[in-house]
């Protein structure tokens, strides 16, 4: 059951040049949003607090009852292992491994292991369309097939968040269409809540919440009911 994620009063110094600062944002459980802005804004860092991947230097990340930012690294770890589901924007795949291991590999993170890993591993690969490439490897797959094995990998453990960092940056625009439609249907199949990152505006467009980082002024998203409501421009 996914819980409601907010980020107040968010701040970031990468050492003493780089301060980045957020707009405060609520995001009900199973809600969708996309984060849009130019290049260095700021967005990867954004989505890299929401993961517990990193700890902002100032503010705080909140999930259901749990201050993420509060949490030690392992603390982050087990939160990330138990609840996110992550898409990085160049896949982070394991090139030694097939797209089956790949997923082994994630669930095995997530704690889960043996027969029901495979179980699980095989299932989310084959509903993504690729029961006939279990045993590739990464360079035997197209883009597109990567990018599903990446999609796999960030769902077989059924995450309630779900963050994907441009993920049609390496798609041609039908291929990025199925992308997003495909993290949408996913996430509401699990009924997670659904972050993406995205310069394209196709998929920006597709999405009712929006957040433009480098444009907002610092005020809260409202907070309105699930799927309704914009960031104010
Ligand atoms: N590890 C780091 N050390 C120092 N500065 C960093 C580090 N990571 C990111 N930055 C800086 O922080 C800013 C935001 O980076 P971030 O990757 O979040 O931007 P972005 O909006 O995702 O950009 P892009 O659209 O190019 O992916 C950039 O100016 C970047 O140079
Ligand atoms: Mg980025």
């Amino acid at each position: 059951m996914a819980q409601a994620l907010s980020l107040t009063h968010i701040s970031h110094a990468y050492g003493p040049d780089v301060t980045l600062s957020y707009p405060d944002l609520h995001l009900e459980g199973g809600q969708e949003l996309v984060i849009s802005g130019p290049s260095g804004v700021g967005k990867t860092t954004l989505l890299h607090f929401m993961a517990g991947l990193l700890r902002p230097t100032g503010g705080e990340v909140r999930y259901g009852e749990l201050l993420v930012n509060a949490l030690s690294e392992s603390g982050r770890d087990l939160f990330r292992a138990r609840n996110v589901g992550y898409v990085f924007q160049d896949f982070h795949l394991m090139p030694g491994y097939s797209a089956l291991e790949n997923v082994l590999l994630g669930l095995g993170l997530a704690g889960i292991r043996g027969a029901a890993a495979l179980t699980r591993a095989r299932e989310s690969l084959t509903a993504l369309g690729l029961a006939q490439r279990l045993h590739h490897s990464p360079n035997q797959l197209s883009t597109g097939e990567r990018q599903r094995v990446a999609l796999a990998r960030a769902v077989a453990h059924r995450p309630a968040l779900l963050l994907a960092d441009e993920p049609t940056a390496h798609l041609d625009p039908s291929r990025g269409g199925e992308a997003v439609a495909l993290l949408r249907r996913t996430a509401g199949e699990l009924g997670a809540t659904l972050v993406v990152v995205s310069h394209d505006p196709a998929v920006v467009n597709a999405f009712e919440q929006r957040l433009e980082l480098g444009k907002v002024a610092a005020a809260p998203l409202p907070k309105q009911p699930q799927g309704a409501g914009r960031v104010p421009a």
